[in-house]
Formats: structure tokens, C-alpha cells, sequence
């Protein structure tokens, strides 16, 4: 395991191009309970199922609670020592004038409360609110009750045009954002070395990251608690807690 911290040192020394990608997982020790781990249900619903237009248009309200719950559970929260790691990693890089990025899968915010700039929040984030109608972006609603069954003249409304407001996310069967995936695929290409934190791996376009990085010759370094689908296109494998182990191999 010494000779493994040495290596991924080195190699991070080296780098010129450094590009992040997190998932769950990282949020897990902020309480965040994650999709596909233990823990990870709400109320009777599988929460995949609540995060899909289908689910939206069948019912309003009960998407909308889902996401002012998880909305309650991340405004009591605050980043961990993995978060700040990498807000850390990225001041580092840029002073000694390497490129950085860090992408993420999470809605949650905490990369930027703990300081990260210039996120690439992939899947949007649920501090933000999309027009059903108008397509105006604007942030979150005023906390709303935290009532089950919000009545449907309660959901929340455009100050434009008074059309119904959706989270500004991206959900199961919707495409990412192009200015997202461009942001994405700049980082990425010819990047020396691509760290991934807390993912299953199985969602895409985030799960074809680590394969595209070792397929031109960049070096991958998985952060996890266990194995994944993508833990053979990794050259470093750093088994843990995601707060615990990114500080102890960014040194910091
Ligand atoms: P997709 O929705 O077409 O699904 C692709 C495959 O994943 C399908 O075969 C589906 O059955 C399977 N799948 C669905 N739920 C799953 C689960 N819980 N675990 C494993 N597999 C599951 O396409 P996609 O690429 O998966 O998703 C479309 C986009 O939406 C992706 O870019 C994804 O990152 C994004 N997304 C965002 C959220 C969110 O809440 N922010 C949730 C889901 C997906
Ligand atoms: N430290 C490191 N890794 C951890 C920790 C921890 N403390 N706790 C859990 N993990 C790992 C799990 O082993 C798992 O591989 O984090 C991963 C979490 O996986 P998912 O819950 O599937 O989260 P993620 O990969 O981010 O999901 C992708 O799916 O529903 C969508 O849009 C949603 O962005 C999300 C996407």
C-alpha cells in the first residue's frame, strides 16, 4: 500500500491535467444517504423511480416532496474532510499552473460550500428550479412545507410566466446538458490523470469517464468503498471512506 501512495504521488506530481469526477459516495459521510448503497431508500419508493419526467408528469407532488426532503436533509449538512480535500487539490494545481476540474454527479452543492470554484455540476443541482413552460432557470423555491401530499396550488411557480417549476435536474432518460458534456469531454481529453470518487459506475455518461481516460493513456485512481464496473480501468485503487482516504493520498 506504501509503494501504491508513492506511485499515485509521483504520478500526481507529474500531472499536468488533473480532472475529478465524484458521485454519491463522497457526500455519504456529510449523511447523505446515497442511490444503490444501504440505507439509500425513501419512504416506500425506489428514489431512481422519482427521478424521471414520467414520475413528474404522473405526479407532481410527490417528486416535489421527494426533492425538498433531500433539500432538508443537505441544507442541515455540511462538506466533509473529502470535499475540502479537493477544494484544497484544485488551489494546489492552480498555483503551480496545472489544469483542474472537477466534474460531479451530485445536486447537492457541497463541493462549492466547501469552497471547490467552477464546478461541472453534471446532473444540475436542487438549488436551482427549470419553467415547464418557459424554460427560465431560477433558484429553489422558499422551503415548502414539509408536508407529504403538497396540493398541487402549492407547487412551485414561475415569477415569468406562472408555469410549473421543476428541479434543475437531470433525470433518468434525459440527456445532459451540451455546454455540460463539452465542459466534461475538455477536461477529460488527454487528461494525465482522472480521479473518481464515491460512483457506482453505472449511470451515464459518467460511467464511460475512467475507460476513456485509460484509453488514451491517462492514469485512473478509484476512491471507494468497494469495487466497481470500472475498477479494472484503474491504476490506483484506494479502498475506503472517501474522507478518510483523500486526504491520507492527496496529503493534505
Ligand atoms: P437511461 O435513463 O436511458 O437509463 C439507462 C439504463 O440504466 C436503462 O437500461 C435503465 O434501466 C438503467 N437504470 C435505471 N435505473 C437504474 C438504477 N437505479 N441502477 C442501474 N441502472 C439503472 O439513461 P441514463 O444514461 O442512465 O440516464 C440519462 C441521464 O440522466 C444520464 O446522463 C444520467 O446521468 C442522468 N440521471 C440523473 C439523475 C438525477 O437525479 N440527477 C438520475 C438519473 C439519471
Ligand atoms: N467513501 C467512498 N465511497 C463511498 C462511500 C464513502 N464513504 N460510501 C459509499 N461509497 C460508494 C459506494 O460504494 C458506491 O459505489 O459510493 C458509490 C455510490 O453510488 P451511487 O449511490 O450509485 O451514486 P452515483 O454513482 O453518484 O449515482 C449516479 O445516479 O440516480 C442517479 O443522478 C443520480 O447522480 C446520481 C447517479
Amino acid at each position: 500500500a506504501g509503494s501504491q501512495l508513492e506511485e499515485f504521488t509521483s504520478v500526481l506530481e507529474a500531472a499536468h491535467k488533473v480532472t475529478v469526477l465524484s458521485g454519491a459516495g463522497i457526500s455519504a459521510e456529510s449523511g447523505i444517504p446515497t442511490f444503490r448503497g444501504a440505507g439509500g431508500l425513501w419512504r416506500n419508493f425506489d428514489a431512481t423511480e422519482l427521478a424521471t419526467p414520467y414520475a413528474f408528469a404522473a405526479n407532481p407532488s410527490l417528486v416535489w416532496e421527494f426533492y425538498h426532503y433531500r433539500r432538508c436533509i443537505v441544507a442541515a449538512a455540511a462538506p466533509n474532510a473529502g470535499h475540502y480535500a479537493l477544494e484544497a487539490l484544485q488551489r494546489k494545481c492552480e498555483q503551480q499552473g496545472k489544469l483542474f476540474t472537477l466534474l460531479t454527479q451530485n445536486i447537492d452543492g457541497l463541493h462549492a460550500k466547501a469552497g471547490s470554484s467552477n464546478v461541472v455540476e453534471l446532473h444540475g443541482s436542487m438549488w436551482r428550479t427549470r419553467c415547464c413552460h418557459c424554460n427560465n432557470i431560477q433558484g429553489a423555491p422558499e422551503p415548502m412545507a414539509k408536508e407529504a401530499n403538497i396540493p398541487s396550488m402549492q407547487l412551485p411557480r414561475c415569477k415569468l410566466c406562472n408555469g410549473l417549476l421543476r428541479p434543475h435536474v437531470v433525470w433518468f432518460g434525459e440527456c445532459l446538458e451540451v455546454e455540460t458534456m463539452e465542459c466534461a469531454h475538455n477536461a477529460l481529453e488527454d487528461c494525465d490523470l482522472l480521479l473518481v470518487i464515491g460512483t457506482s459506475a453505472v449511470v451515464q455518461p459518467a460511467a464511460g469517464f475512467a475507460p476513456l481516460v485509460k484509453a488514451h493513456g491517462g492514469a485512473v485512481a478509484e476512491f471507494n468503498t468497494e469495487d466497481t464496473p470500472i475498477s479494472d480501468n484503474c491504476r490506483f485503487k484506494f479502498h475506503g471512506p472517501a474522507a478518510v482516504m483523500l486526504p491520507a493520498a492527496l496529503g493534505i
